[in-house]
């Protein structure tokens, strides 16, 4: 590309795609196009499931394809459609239509017709920064045309709303600023302090003990009468699910199934018209996440989503839900912030539904002090920063690190293990201690790296079951503890004492310091904290 050249057009089209079929390369690159004089050139998000049959078709034509993605048989199809249209005056958005009938699977797409000049942006436009969007809906297609813009739907149905309005994003942009943090991932574990409290604001009345999640009260009595409760995510919100369901079993009564989306739609799992179903999700657009959504809809359950972003797809299409309030999101491995408030976010709910629950009165009101109590306890365990950057000094020559705990603190290690494979490219694998028997010992010896969570909790007694285990096999574990507790001190290679706070938000607390290890980690070794390779920020595609 060259950078300096002086061009006629004055409209341009791009995309950043996580790769789904080709490698990442110049060449499998956005945009694509029809032929060499760049007829039609297409930026697809998503991915075109009947790509295959398509290719083979229009290289049946004479086609010849450039990359190996499915988004080529877009322009190509296109062009082939105009090359064909029999003496007709085709307009633009009729060939687009005429494409996208052709397409399956799921797909946003910006089209660029070299035939159709008139259809660009205006200068001013281009080279505009916006915080005005327009959020498109499933069959609708944009025009922008001589300046205007113009949305129709390909399929519209009887009493359907044609109007689409302008929002203005929140984000600003002094909040996205990295400030004197070395990464965007540093900065978010520094400021869960605030974004935890940015959760509770105006939802919790630490005098009368009463918590109101606004989204979810026209559905409160509806939600008390469910046959469960069944939690859906992926990757760090699928652990949210795990931390907190223990809590929302005690407190609601109800049972709780925690789902890896993708495995909920593997199994077709039954679903009935008195389940309410929870999406968590950070960007709100997790593709597989959608798709469960989608599927639990269809079965009449009530849905409610469990987001960080108004206006996202599960924000849309849910019944109703809770907005966890974290803050913008800019490194793609998903931090604490989203992570702790999503926590925050169940645990409230759980304290809403048991609001009149007398039995359960002493309980919520030990859960809210802790509550009011998390800032500034997480402030003392951000403050273990250099102690953790010493520890991590020591492990990052290693190949692996194996994070093990139990009960109110399997989630953290769960998490802790995403986090350090994530952005460490570290083997890491978060171990049930109660499974250590059942084969996970067979890796113990004095070389292989281990961190252990004992806390003062109903395991305490089971973990240092396992933490004799690991020491009679010369394991050396790193432990996570509270503070002042000499037994667990004197079987520790090395310890991390945390502030002790109710067992169900323990977990908050404990997952910091995994956080700060795998931030120190990927430095020490060398590698981009915020663009971990193979990622994506939101992963749009099943
Ligand atoms: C981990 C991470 C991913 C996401 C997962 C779901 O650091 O970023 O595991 O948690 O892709 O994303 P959301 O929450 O946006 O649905």
């Amino acid at each position: 590309i060259d950078f300096e050249a002086e061009l006629d057009t004055h409209f341009g089209i791009a995309h950043t795609r996580w790769a789904t079929h080709g490698e990442p390369s110049p060449v499998n690159s956005h945009p694509h196009r029809s032929d060499k004089n760049n007829e039609f050139v297409v930026i697809h998000n998503g991915i075109i499931t009947n790509y295959k049959e398509l290719r083979k078709y229009l290289v049946s034509k004479g086609y010849e394809f450039e990359s190996e993605t499915d988004t080529e048989v877009i322009p190509k199809l296109i062009k082939y459609l105009y090359d064909n249209r029999e003496n007709e005056y085709v307009s633009f958005s009729t060939l687009v239509e005429r494409v996208i009938k052709q397409l399956e699977g799921a797909f946003a797409l910006v089209f660029k017709i070299s035939l159709f000049p008139s259809c660009s942006f205006s200068r001013r436009l281009q080279s505009a920064h916006t915080n005005k969007v327009i959020y498109l809906e499933d069959d609708d297609v944009a025009v922008v045309m001589e300046g205007k813009l113009y949305v129709h739907r390909i399929k519209r149905k009887a009493g359907e709303d044609p109007v689409r309005v302008i929002q203005t994003l929140q984000m600003e942009l002094q909040q996205i600023m990295k400030g004197n943090f070395k990464a965007f991932m540093q900065k978010e574990i520094f400021e869960q302090p605030e974004s935890v409290v940015n959760t509770m604001r105006g939802r919790i009345c630490f005098d009368g003990n009463t918590v109101i999640l606004g989204g979810l009260s026209d559905h409160l009595k509806e939600i008390k009468r469910c046959r469960r409760l069944i939690l859906i995510g992926c990757g760090t919100s699928y652990h949210a699910g795990v931390a907190t369901r223990q809590i929302l079993e005690e407190l609601t009564e109800l049972p709780v199934m925690i789902e890896l989306a993708s495995d909920f739609l593997d199994r077709i799992t039954p679903v009935f018209r008195d389940d309410v179903c929870f999406f968590i999700s950070q960007s709100g657009e997790t593709a597989d996440t959608l798709m469960a959504l989608r599927y639990c809809k269809q079965r009449g359950a009530l849905t409610v989503g469990v987001t960080n972003t108004v206006g996202s797809s599960i924000c849309r299409e849910t019944d109703c839900g809770v907005h966890i309030n974290a803050g913008p999101e800019v490194g793609v491995a998903m931090c604490v912030c989203a992570y702790t408030s999503q926590f925050v976010s169940l645990i409230m709910f759980a304290l809403m539904l048991s609001e009149d629950r007398l039995s359960m009165q002493q309980r919520r009101l030990e859960i809210i002090n802790g509550l009011k109590k998390l800032p500034e306890l997480i402030k003392e365990v951000l403050a273990l920063d250099d102690q953790i950057k010493s520890i991590a000094d020591e492990l990052h020559h290693q190949r692996s690190l194996l994070v093990m705990g139990r009960g109110y603190n399997y989630a953290t290690c769960l998490e802790g293990a995403l986090k350090i494979k994530e952005i460490t490219y570290m083997h890491s694998e978060g171990i049930m201690a109660g499974e250590l028997k059942h084969g996970p010992l067979a890796l113990i010896d004095k070389h292989m790296p281990v961190i252990m969570i004992i806390m003062r909790d109903a395991c305490y007694k089971k973990c240092h079951n396992a933490l004799q285990q690991i020491t009679a096999r010369q394991g050396r574990p790193i432990i996570l503890c509270c503070q002042d507790d000499p037994e667990i001190s004197k079987m520790a290679y090395k310890t991390i004492e945390l502030p002790q706070t109710v067992d169900c938000l323990q977990g908050i607390l404990s997952v910091i310091p995994l956080q700060l290890i795998s931030f120190h980690l990927a430095v020490l070794r060398g590698y981009d904290v915020d663009c971990p390779r193979n990622l994506a920020k939101s992963v749009t595609v099943e």
